[in-house]
């Protein structure tokens, strides 16, 4: 099948970057992203220097795509009308009521987005699961699109997305892998065909892999799984590096180089941070809980406490540093370096934990604004009455530091690695997050980076 349309609900930070690239690399195709929120599609129809998702390349391939083949647009309709192919990228949060909640991935958007996508579609259409969802949710989704619709064929496909924050576009030019499932009905298959021909457009055939709709939605999560279980594994030896003497830099190489392990993954930290992960594992746990796999969902959920576990410690650890005057800056507010990203970011909960201690605690992220540290900490504490929030947000990083006692490294942004801390504040303690968790800091440090 030819594919002259695209069009793809949802202008975050999967479908904004994921269809820039579909748009660069395919010219003969028309890609249009579609969203809920008018503002957004304002913001990414703006300058470039203020699209709504940050990434590094990501301005240079909106430059050149917008306007030629990639469109943004608050027309959902229309768009969904015009295309061939529907990628659906609404974002799928954890459940915070009702059956699963706090564990179970709420698919309230999602669906909205099927019934439109039945309601508006006028020819047959190869409808894409762009998103993380639990395994199965296809089925689901065939269920609300033929429900809804008249005598429309869609087929469904998963297709997961892969790319990390921060480096998606390199992520998007030269996957690892591209993961499409679809139906081993002939129909299925053609679908497949179609979305393969899309991304045989820049990834090499043999890195395009194809399988049926369950094993790509439950690969997507198993992956993040996997990821996540290794810093836990890391972060867990960490503590255990305190109590020896080992370092746990040291081990962390030591245990890379093993080629059957690589070195990948295995930096400590306060904690994975990012909308996936944890989102992933809870979900990852639920499915287990569901088919009665008691044992296999506990062995998943320890993943998340010991990531918990692990910035309740970081925390801990400043409030019980002996200090007369605590003043506590906070470096660091995105998730990861390179993304104004903040969600389950380690630094809400280390900040809130302080703030809960009494502690004086300020914040400097180049990317991160005031209001979203506000947002971020007003959304933790939203069942409090009465929430007053105390927070300094510092613009400047040197009066950031000249200003406070301690300092805790928490996102490993590249500018705070050349920084001498003690030329410009000899007093300050320092916190290093980032594979140093283990020392007790009071000199120039610096942890690893980001893997
Ligand atoms: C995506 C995935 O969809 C999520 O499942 C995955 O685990 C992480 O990545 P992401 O792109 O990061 O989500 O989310 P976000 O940046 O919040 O973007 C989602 C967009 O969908 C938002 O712009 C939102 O306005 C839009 N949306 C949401 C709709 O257009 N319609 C809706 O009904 C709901
Ligand atoms: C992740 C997956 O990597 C990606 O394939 C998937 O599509 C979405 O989820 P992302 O969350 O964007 O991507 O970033 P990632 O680089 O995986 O980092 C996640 C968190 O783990 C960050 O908070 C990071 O700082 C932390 N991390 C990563 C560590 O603590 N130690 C490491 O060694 C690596």
């Amino acid at each position: 099948m030819q594919i002259k349309n695209i069009c793809c609900i949802g202008a975050g930070y999967v479908g904004g970057p994921t269809m820039a690239v579909i748009a660069l690399k395919c010219p003969h195709i028309n890609v249009t992203v579609v969203d809920a929120n008018p503002d957004k599609i304002k913001a990414w129809n703006g300058p470039l220097d203020k699209l709504p998702v940050y990434e590094p390349g990501l301005a240079e391939v909106v430059k050149e795509a917008r306007g030629r083949n990639l469109f943004f647009s608050d027309d959902i309709s229309g768009n969904i009308e015009k295309a061939e192919m529907i990628f659906m990228a609404v974002n799928t949060p954890t459940k915070t009521e009702g059956e699963g909640a706090g564990m179970a991935a709420d698919l309230r958007y999602f669906e909205a987005c099927a019934i439109d996508i039945a309601k508006f579609s006028k020819t047959d259409k190869i409808v894409i699961e762009k998103s993380t969802l639990p395994v199965r949710t296809a089925e689901k989704i065939k269920e609300i699109l033929e429900e809804n619709s008249k005598g429309i064929h869609f087929e469904i496909l998963s297709n997961p997305e892969f790319l990390a924050e921060g480096t998606a576009i390199q992520d998007l030019f030269k996957s690892d892998r591209v993961l499409i499932g679809g139906d081993e009905t002939q129909s299925g298959q053609k679908a497949v065909q179609a979305l393969v021909d899309i991304y045989a457009n820049w990834i090499p055939k043999e890195k395009i892999l194809t399988t049926n709709v369950w094993s790509s939605e439950l690969a997507k999560l198993a992956s993040n799984a996997m990821l996540a279980q290794r810093i836990s594994s890391i972060n867990s030896l960490s503590v255990l590096c305190e109590k020896t003497g080992a370092n746990i830099e040291e081990l962390s190489t030591a245990i890379g180089m093993d080629h059957r392990i690589g070195p990948h993954f295995l930096k400590s930290s306060v904690g994975f941070g990012g909308s996936c992960f944890q989102k992933d594992i809870l979900n990852l746990v639920y499915l287990c809980k569901f088919y009665g796999l008691e044992d296999v969902a506990e062995y998943w959920h320890q993943v998340v406490k010991i990531n918990d576990y692990q910035k309740n410690r970081f925390a801990q650890k400043i409030i019980d540093f002996k200090l007369s005057e605590k003043k506590v800056l906070i470096l660091g507010w995105a998730f990861k370096k390179d993304t104004n990203d903040t969600r389950e970011s380690a630094a809400i909960y280390i900040a809130n934990s302080l703030l809960k201690a009494n502690i004086n605690v300020s914040v400097y992220d180049p990317m991160v604004s005031e209001k979203q540290i506000r947002k971020d900490l007003e959304l933790l504490n939203s069942n409090e009455k009465n929430y007053k929030l105390n927070i300094k947000v510092f613009e400047n990083l040197n009066n950031a530091l000249k200003e406070n006692s301690i300092v805790a490294i928490v996102t490993e942004w590249d500018e705070f690695k050349r920084i001498n801390y003690h030329l410009i504040n000899p007093n300050i303690h320092i916190f290093d997050g980032r594979g140093i968790i283990t020392k007790e800091i009071t000199k120039y440090s610096i942890g690893l980076g980001n893997d």
